[in-house]
């Protein structure tokens, strides 16, 4: 979820493409004068070859964006899981922006959430979310998934068109979220902007200084927001997610109203696009593949078989990012402290060491999956469940009730422009 090595979109760009840029060329290549471009022309349209050549090629490959790109399961499994890896967030943006913007609300604000913390602050703020997010409470959810999907679906169903995006894979993750931490209709547009603002610092595109101005400037309206709204919650403690975030305790241990604000911000920000995304990969990979789909209305009980498939062969995050904290060897490399790490989970789940059965395939049946999706080690995806539920629900919903639903233009989606989130823009379906 975290791109901290990718500096930029220019900085991909200014990568020399080299020998080995068309990852459909089959001349042999050169390992050494290999350069991985995520900015080819036909990356987006397919990553899964680019990846390919990258575990076959450099698995640890030095890239010219800065960083070591990490492509094979074992690697990126030991990246993820081993602490002399870590975020290293405000020492890194410190070095790119300056010590004084990184005590300025936006990073301040960024700083304070699990996602971008090391042990033992990381541990403290974990500790205290994950209390407010047991798998009881994500299954008591499922009514009001099904209640938000079939609305989606009822608002459509007469049309016989729509936009499976916008008008259905958004709907039951961006509800549930704004409804679990108790944000009203009229305040998502505003939240939104601040959820762009976190992806920006996740991606590590580099801000202009009226960007950071006009990103501190919204932090600060959602702190004073919050601020109200945790007094309210003191006062008359509701049935919701930022109540029990409010009184969460640990060891007489409480988080501070900078931390529940970093906290319920990222939820806001990590519960959405990523499922939405989700949804809509695994509604393109059913469609182009045919024999999948049917076997999975014939044999419903496969669902849960079949997410772990969606989120090995299209996943929503396609990578995440660590810094090295000590000098250490990863595969033959010598890495330095400080050295960027980007860590390719996509490229992972397609590892013929782990998946000697035909990986580039999507198979529901496939039996003892384990996808990196949802990361691994002491980040492992708080919202995993929530996940699954939501898309378990989506899908199997709307293989039901809309049977004859095509999707327009299956092989060539609309694919977002975006290295780290993999997912279609529009996706036009009629039935
Ligand atoms: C398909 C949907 C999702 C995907 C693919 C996904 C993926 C990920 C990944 C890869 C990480 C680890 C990042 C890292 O190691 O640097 C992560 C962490 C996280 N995710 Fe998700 N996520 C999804 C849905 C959700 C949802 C629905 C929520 C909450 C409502 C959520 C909340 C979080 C949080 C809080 C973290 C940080 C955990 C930590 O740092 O300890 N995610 N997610």
């Amino acid at each position: 979820m975290e791109g901290s090595a990718v500096t930029s979109a220019e900085g991909f760009a200014e990568a020399s493409p080299g020998p080995a840029d068309a990852a459909g060329d089959q001349s042999p290549v050169d390992a050494s004068r290999y350069v991985f471009n995520p900015f080819a022309s036909d990356f987006i349209r397919d990553p899964y070859p680019h990846y390919a050549k990258l575990r076959a090629l450099d698995p640890v490959h030095f890239a010219p964006i800065g960083a070591y790109v990490v492509s094979r399961h074992a690697d990126v499994g030991t990246v993820l899981k081993d602490r002399r890896f870590g975020k290293a967030f405000v020492e890194r943006s410190a070095k790119r922006y300056g010590s004084e913007v990184v005590r300025e609300p936006l990073f301040d604000h960024m700083s304070k959430t699990m996602l971008l913390s090391d042990p033992p602050h990381h541990t403290r703020l974990r500790n205290l979310v994950v209390k407010a997010f047991t798998a009881r409470q994500v299954e008591a959810m499922r009514p009001r998934i099904q209640q938000v999907v079939d609305q989606a679906l009822d608002a459509v169903v007469d049309r016989g068109k729509m936009d499976l995006v916008s008008e259905f894979a958004y709907h039951p993750p961006v509800t549930i979220i704004c409804d679990m931490l108790g944000i009203p209709d009229d305040e998502r547009g505003f939240f939104h902007a601040v959820s762009e603002d976190s992806v920006r610092v996740l991606e590590s595109a580099a801000f202009t200084p009226e960007e950071i101005a006009a990103a501190n400037s919204r932090v600060k309206s959602v702190r004073d927001y919050f601020e109200r709204l945790y007094e309210q919650c003191r006062r008359r403690p509701g049935n919701d997610l930022t109540t029990q975030l409010v009184m969460a305790e640990e060891d007489g241990n409480r988080l501070t109203n900078e931390e529940l604000t970093a906290s319920i911000m990222l939820l806001f920000v990590a519960g959405h696009e990523t499922t939405i995304n989700l949804i809509g990969n695994s509604l393109i990979t059913l469609h182009r593949n045919p024999d999948q789909m049917a076997l999975l209305r014939t044999d419903p009980g496969l669902i849960h078989n079949a997410i772990d498939e969606f989120l090995r062969y299209e996943p929503s995050i396609q990578f995440t990012g660590r810094v090295a904290l000590e000098d250490m060897e990863l595969a033959d490399k010598r890495i330095a402290k400080g050295d960027n790490i980007v860590c390719l989970l996509a490229s992972a789940n397609r590892d013929a060491a782990v998946y000697p059965d035909r990986p580039d395939e999507f198979d529901i049946t496939r039996r003892n999956s384990k996808p990196l999706s949802f990361g691994g080690g002491i980040h492992f995806c708080l919202g995993a469940q929530l996940a699954r539920l939501q898309t378990e629900i989506a899908v199997t919903t709307l293989l039901r009730r809309l049977p004859r639903l095509q999707i327009d233009d299956v092989e060539n989606p609309a694919w977002k422009p975006n290295f780290v989130i993999r997912g279609p823009r529009v996706l036009p379906a009629s039935w």
